[in-house]
């Protein structure tokens, strides 16, 4: 090679390369996750969902004290799983024997899901390796329902029905959590999709039977004492479930389980989250071994709460959108507004898909109600402009919408509490100016 070469060779590879000094903001850096099933790095509310946890469930449980499992429902995006991941994330850190999110995708047997995670969990439990006869017997019979399912009880090889051998198995993993000072924590998740009756009444029975078991156990100066055994149940899923008839679920379902219906995040909660953004900025490493610091405008963080209405899937699409719609070192709001106005395609269709699924009779009653100015929005109004022939027909639909969906909100005047089906329905959004 020339000297002349080998100098233009030199000059070349020292050539700073811009693209890595000036964009931090890459995909890779990005912390808005807009998808499903992720604990997203920007956290915004459900400060009572988290407590309920944190100060009533777990140390209830952790004390031998008795509480019911916890059903989330919501529509899709408003963080049902997120949530109870990041639950399940604290108590994998504090120690606690976790399941993973089991998803029950439809058409899946739900009772070999389960069987298979309650054998995971034994194993976590050191059961699986002890040489106790019963147990062995015990992990046998689990076994043979992660192979068979639901379908066990049909043949009813052995005279037992599948749900007696995973309460039985759950009752030895709790034992054994009390030893270690531990508490389980079971999460299904698309509770919905199990569509098939009798395997949805094994499941509830099962994980209902534990976590009503009671035993003794000993305490050093007060002998023999009764506690309940530290299981925590967690059922994620979409409304639709509650619409399973209590003959499916078994009558004791209530009693065994406490539901909340998720509803949008308030705003003050989005400002909160978005806060440290702003003011203490977000780190990002620039690749080179050193570290480089996002910040979001306040006025980026205005756009960023308005157009998102409350709903955590588009707060990180928006999020996510103003962090790609430029590459400078400060998100602007004119970032905010360029990415959102890139992303309303996909906002539309999510408030669409949320619509879509609505039965007949509900989505005209939304659709009705939005057309109406706010002070007219009574039940009488709305069910004759819905085209119900009296209003008393439209009692069900709405006591669906408001209790069941959490949509709506009833009253001497009815509101939206989803308020991007609001927006959607009466104003131009997701378009900004
Ligand atoms: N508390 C929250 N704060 C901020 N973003 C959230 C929160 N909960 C969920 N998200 C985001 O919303 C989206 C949907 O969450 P997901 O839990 O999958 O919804 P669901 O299970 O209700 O359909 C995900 O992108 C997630 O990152
Ligand atoms: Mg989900």
């Amino acid at each position: 090679m020339t000297d002349e070469r080998m100098l233009i060779d030199k000059l070349i590879k020292e050539q700073p390369r811009p693209d890595k000094f000036i964009h931090v903001r890459t995909p890779v850096t990005n912390p808005f996750q807009p998808g499903s099933d992720v604990v997203p790095a920007v956290w915004a509310g459900r400060t009572g969902q988290l407590s309920d946890w944190q100060d009533v469930l777990r140390p209830r449980l952790a004390a031998g004290l008795w509480e019911r499992g916890r059903t989330i429902l919501g529509e899709p995006g408003l963080g049902k799983s997120s949530l109870v991941r990041r639950i399940a994330g604290d108590a994998d850190r504090r120690g606690d024997w976790v399941t993973p999110q089991i998803r029950l995708a439809l058409g899946t047997d739900p009772v070999k899901r389960l069987a298979a995670e309650i054998l995971r969990l034994a194993d976590k439990a050191g059961l699986s390796a002890g040489r106790e006869h019963r147990i062995g017997d015990l992990v046998r019979r689990v076994q043979s329902v992660a192979l068979s399912g639901v379908s066990l009880s049909l043949r009813g090889a052995e005279g037992q029905e599948p749900h007696t051998a995973l309460t039985d198995l759950l009752v030895e993993i709790g034992h054994a959590a009390i030893d270690h000072d531990a508490v389980v924590v079971i999460h299904l998740d698309e509770i919905q999709n199990i569509t098939d009756e009798a395997a949805l009444s094994q499941v509830l029975i099962a994980l209902g039977d534990a976590i009503t078991f009671t035993t003794e156990v000993d305490v050093p100066g007060l002998g023999p004492v009764e506690r309940s055994l530290p299981i925590a149940v967690y059922l994620t899923g979409l409304p639709d479930f509650a619409e399973a008839s209590a003959g499916r679920k078994g009558a004791t379902f209530s009693r065994r389980f406490a539901t909340t219906v998720l509803t949008p995040i308030d705003d003050d909660d989005l400002r909160s989250a978005l806060r440290e953004f702003v003011v203490v900025g977000w780190e990002v490493p620039d690749g080179e071994g050193s570290v480089s610091v996002v910040h979001l405008a306040p006025d980026a963080a205005e756009v960023i709460v308005d157009v998102c209405r409350g709903e955590p899937f588009l707060f990180q699409l928006a999020g996510q959108a103003a962090w790609y719609a430029g590459t400078g070192d400060v998100i602007s709001r004119a970032d905010a507004i360029r990415g959102w106005r890139s992303a309303e395609a996909e906002a539309t269709s999510h408030v669409e898909r949320i619509l879509e699924r609505l039965p007949p009779r509900e989505r005209d009653f939304v659709v009705a109600m939005a057309k109406l100015d706010p002070t007219e929005r009574t039940l009488t109004r709305i069910s004759t402009d819905a085209g119900f022939s009296r209003s008393t027909d439209a009692g069900p639909t709405s006591q669906r919408l408001d209790r069941v969906r959490g949509i709506i909100d009833r009253g001497t005047r009815y509101s939206f509490r989803h308020r991007a089906v609001e927006a959607f329905l009466t104003s131009d959004w997701p378009e900004v100016e």
